[in-house]
């Protein structure tokens, strides 16, 4: 059995999750990535030394199943999550808001619930949870990802409290647009809308949140960073770009 500190990273095929595993396996970690896809949980699992399990944070079954064979759990990042549509409370779509609430919220809820116990067991436990600047205000036609974001930080953040007393810090990273497969999976496929979403600015990139997640895990063991908001120098809150095209 293993004695390295083991690191579950949720969402891991693509985008922040999948630098995250790239990053916290460079810090030495053994990492077990989670998601949908396999192929490329195997693709990124084969590159970096971690193992790949298929993981739909949505369905209880396939949470018991990827949770029951992690032996040890030093870091979790509750990273598996997105956006589906931009619409407004008139025209919601409550299929997209079930989609978002799932992912982001219970799932969020149910791996953090599964993995507790071997968190606290690990002695020094930390839990890292991609929420976004979407947890912390709220914009019109965006309801559905405001709501499931905010009661995402809130699940995260009220754990905070609960977990006083037990040696498990918390860190809540709240990013601005990174550019990911984040839009292509909001506009369901539609490259040019996804594209406008960067279009003239510097967004960040999956591995400016990644080596934030490293920096958070590398603290001694008496420092929780709480909440750390990023986001492009281009950008000054949600919708407020410096466009230069
Ligand atoms: N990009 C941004 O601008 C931005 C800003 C703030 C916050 N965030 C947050 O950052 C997190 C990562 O997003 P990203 O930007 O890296 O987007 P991404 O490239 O679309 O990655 C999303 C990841 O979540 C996984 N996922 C989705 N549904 C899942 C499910 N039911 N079970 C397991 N995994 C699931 C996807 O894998 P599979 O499809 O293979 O399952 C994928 O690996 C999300 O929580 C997102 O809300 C993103």
């Amino acid at each position: 059995m293993t004695t390295n500190r083991t690191a579950v990273v949720t969402g891991a095929s693509s985008g922040i999750g999948a630098a995250t595993a790239r990053a916290l396996a460079a810090d030495g970690f053994d990492v077990v990535i989670g998601a949908r896809r396999v192929d490329r949980l195997e693709e990124l699992a084969a590159e970096i030394g971690a193992t790949a399990l298929q993981l739909d944070v949505t369905d209880e079954d396939s949470v018991a199943a990827f949770t029951a064979v992690i032996p040890r759990v030093d870091v979790l990042v509750n990273n598996a999550g997105g956006a589906k549509g931009v619409a407004s409370v008139a025209d919601a779509d409550l299929d997209d808001w079930r989609w978002m609430w799932e992912t982001n919220v219970l799932g969020t809820l149910r791996i953090t619930k599964a993995l507790l116990p071997k968190l606290i067991e690990s002695g020094n436990g930390l839990i890292v949870t991609i929420t976004s600047i979407a947890a912390l205000v709220s914009y019109d036609n965006g309801a559905g990802y405001t709501s499931a974001k905010h009661a995402q930080a809130l699940l995260h953040r009220t754990l905070r409290g609960e977990l006083l007393g037990k040696p498990v810090r918390l860190t809540e990273i709240a990013p601005g647009a990174v550019e990911t497969e984040f839009s292509l999976v909001r506009f369901d496929g539609d490259e040019d809308k996804a594209a406008a979403v960067y279009r003239g600015i510097d967004p960040l990139v999956a591995s400016d949140i990644a080596e934030i997640v490293s920096f958070a895990a590398s603290r001694p063991s008496h420092v929780n960073l709480d909440q750390i908001v990023v986001q492009p120098r281009d950008q000054a809150g949600a919708g407020r770009f410096n466009r230069r095209s």
